[in-house]
């Protein structure tokens, strides 16, 4: 029992994916002075900070506007809305996902329609668009997942063809860039979140919609606050999702810092490619003009399980992001269209592991890690590509 306690008192502390606690810490001074500025405001719901948060934010992204509400979900929600999305339309998008994305869709009476992803961005692939439009369809929604950009111009050019809305989920993605421009700025709007373990985090729920359209900022705005057009007389039904003032102060002390962050991030990244390179696990890969944000470092492994188990040994925690696709979830199985023809999909998602990879990481813990994965034995595949990985239907 004492040698237990020892033991355990001797084992370095366990080394989380994500961990906001430590992200509050780092800014801790500053936060706290914003929030006092609030406190004493007397001004709690959209007042100064949120309005100036708008514009750091639209200014950071390079976009024309950004409407802040209360999250991730709801700013998906919103921004399809004010494109025109009305129930019964159908919205294409993918089951490699967090389920927000299909909530989103379906909370506005829209119907959601998967296309498989490509294996190398694990995003969208635009090549399959095409055979999942139909004349209901109204919009697209990429997911840059991971914070990796999926490959807008392809889908962009699909749109046009169909006379589609793309609307971007960036939840993932704050930061991410194609040629040297922001994702969120490639669409007609775009959706982000601040949830806490989000690149840029609030404190509690949060989020936004940047667009470079005025009349559907103004919808958005509208919509975010009951469908006013002026104070308590609704043009439209809309609803309450109002980003607060607090923290929308949080958020604008962390956005200071956002770029520096994300950088660590890569910088880590590229320190776990390297450590993986002789090992059988197949890292994210690294696509060509893009800037990857690097929310979260997921891998490929035949032996996920038995990886997640040898990393934990070490007291290195994993993740998986998702442990199933959306289509076959029990709240979605058997009911959206397109479930049928996601191979990749299906074949991807019990592969992949989410190892930490985040700027609140120590030298000693990104050395522990790195450490641990190159040890790791299991044998080399064929190819380290993950796209041959995937075409050829290793499994
Ligand atoms: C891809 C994606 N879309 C949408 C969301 C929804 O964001 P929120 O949790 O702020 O509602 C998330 C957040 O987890 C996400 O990862």
């Amino acid at each position: 029992m004492a040698n237990d306690i020892g033991r355990q008192l001797s084992q370095p502390s366990p080394i989380l994916v994500a961990d906001p606690a430590a992200d509050v810490y780092r800014y801790h001074e500053d936060i706290l002075t914003a929030v006092d500025r609030v406190l004493r405001s007397g001004r709690y719901i959209l007042g100064k900070e949120v309005e100036a948060f708008e514009c750091e934010w639209a200014r950071y992204l390079g976009a024309r506007y950004c409407v802040g509400v209360a999250s991730g979900t709801d700013a998906l929600a919103l921004a399809l809305k004010a494109v025109g999305v009305h129930a019964g339309d159908e919205v294409v998008t993918v089951s490699h996902t967090a389920v927000a994305t299909v909530a989103a869709i379906e909370a506005i009476g829209a119907r959601p329609v998967f296309v498989d992803i490509a294996p190398s961005s694990r995003c969208m692939d635009p090549s399959l668009l095409d055979a999942a439009i139909s004349s209901c369809t109204r919009a697209i929604v990429p997911v840059h997942v991971y914070g990796q950009p999926a490959d807008m111009e392809s889908i962009l050019a699909v749109a046009r063809q169909h006379d589609l809305q793309v609307v971007e989920d960036c939840a993932q993605a704050h930061g991410a860039e194609i040629a040297g421009r922001k994702v969120g700025t490639f669409g007609i709007a775009a959706a982000f979140s601040f949830y806490p373990t989000k690149n840029l985090g609030a404190v509690g729920d949060a989020g936004a919609v940047v667009c470079n359209d005025g009349v559907v900022a103004a919808q958005v705005r509208s919509l975010r606050q009951y469908g006013w057009r002026e104070r308590y007389v609704s043009d439209v039904v809309g609803t309450n999702s109002r980003l607060d003032e607090l923290q929308a102060a949080i958020l604008r002390v962390k956005l200071k810092d956002l770029d520096r962050r994300n950088q660590m991030r890569r910088t880590i990244a590229a320190r776990y490619r390297k450590a993986l390179a002789s090992t059988g696990v197949v890292s994210p890969s690294d696509i060509p003009g893009t800037t990857h944000a690097m929310h979260l470092f997921v891998v490929e492994s035949l032996a996920r399980d038995g990886f997640a188990e040898f990393l934990l040994e070490a007291g290195v925690t994993t993740a998986l992001h998702y442990p199933m696709p959306i289509h076959l979830q029990p709240a979605y199985v058997n009911r959206i269209t397109g479930a049928d023809r996601l191979p990749v999909t299906e074949r991807l998602y019990k592969r992949l592991l989410t190892i930490p990879c985040h700027s609140d990481l120590t030298a000693e813990q990104v050395e522990r890690i790195c450490g641990r994965l190159r040890a790791w034995p299991e044998p080399l595949p064929s190819s380290k590509q993950p796209s041959r990985l995937s075409v050829q239907g290793i499994s």
